[in-house]
C-alpha cells in the first residue's frame, strides 16, 4: 500500500551524494559547508546547481563572490562532513575545527579540500530564489577526479562516497 508522505518529501529523492561546498569572501577568507542538494542541469555547456539555505554563511559568500567548489569526499572524511554540516563558518574556522587541509583551486579563489576524490570548480551565472534556499547555477570552469577512484569516467566502488539518506543516516556508494 502506498502511504501519503507529508513531511521531508525531499527524502524520496535521497540518497544524494554528500560533499563539501567551499566558497570564499570578498577578502579571500574561505568557508566550507556540507551539502547534498546538487544536480547537473546541462551537459553542454556543463552546468550544475547547488541549493543553499539563505540562512547559511555559504549563501552570503556565494552571493558576494559568485563562485564555489564542489569537493567529493570518501568515507575517510565522514567526521569532517558532520562537523561542517552542523556549525556555521560565520564565527568558526571550520577547516581547522574539522581538520581539513586546503589547496589552491585551479581557476577560482574558493579552495579545494585535500583528500577529496573529485572537484568541480564553478562560477555562478544565475541565482534563483527558491524559497528557503538559493539555487546557484554554476558554470563548470574546471573538473577533475582522482584516477584511482574514477575509471573510464565512472566512480569505482572503492571510492566509498558518502550518500546522505536523510537526518543522521549515511550509506556508501559501493
Ligand atoms: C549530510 C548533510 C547534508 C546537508 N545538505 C545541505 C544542503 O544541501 N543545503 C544546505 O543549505 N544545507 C545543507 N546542510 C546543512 C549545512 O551544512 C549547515 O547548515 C551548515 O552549518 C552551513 O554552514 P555555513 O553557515 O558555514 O555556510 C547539510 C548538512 C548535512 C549534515
Amino acid at each position: 500500500m502506498l502511504k501519503q508522505i507529508k513531511s521531508d518529501i525531499y527524502h524520496l529523492l535521497h540518497p544524494k551524494m554528500a560533499f563539501f561546498l567551499t566558497s570564499v569572501s570578498k577578502n579571500d577568507k574561505p568557508n566550507v559547508m556540507t551539502c547534498a542538494w546538487a544536480t547537473p542541469v546541462s551537459e553542454e555547456p556543463p552546468v550544475v546547481i547547488v541549493c543553499v539555505s539563505k540562512e547559511s554563511y555559504t549563501a552570503e559568500l556565494i552571493k558576494q563572490t559568485k563562485e564555489f567548489v564542489i569537493n567529493i569526499p570518501t568515507k575517510k572524511l565522514l567526521g569532517a562532513l558532520w562537523i561542517c554540516g552542523k556549525i556555521s563558518g560565520r564565527d568558526t574556522d571550520k577547516f581547522k575545527r574539522a581538520g581539513l587541509k586546503i589547496i589552491k583551486a585551479k581557476k577560482v579563489k574558493s579552495p579545494v579540500i585535500d583528500g577529496c576524490v573529485g572537484h568541480i570548480e564553478c562560477k555562478v551565472w544565475k541565482t534563483v530564489d527558491a524559497g528557503e534556499c538559493y539555487a546557484f547555477f554554476g558554470n563548470v570552469i574546471s573538473a577533475y577526479a582522482d584516477e584511482k577512484y574514477m575509471r573510464n569516467g565512472l566512480w569505482t566502488k572503492e571510492a566509498e562516497i558518502p550518500l546522505h539518506l536523510g537526518g543522521a543516516r549515511i550509506v556508501y556508494f559501493r
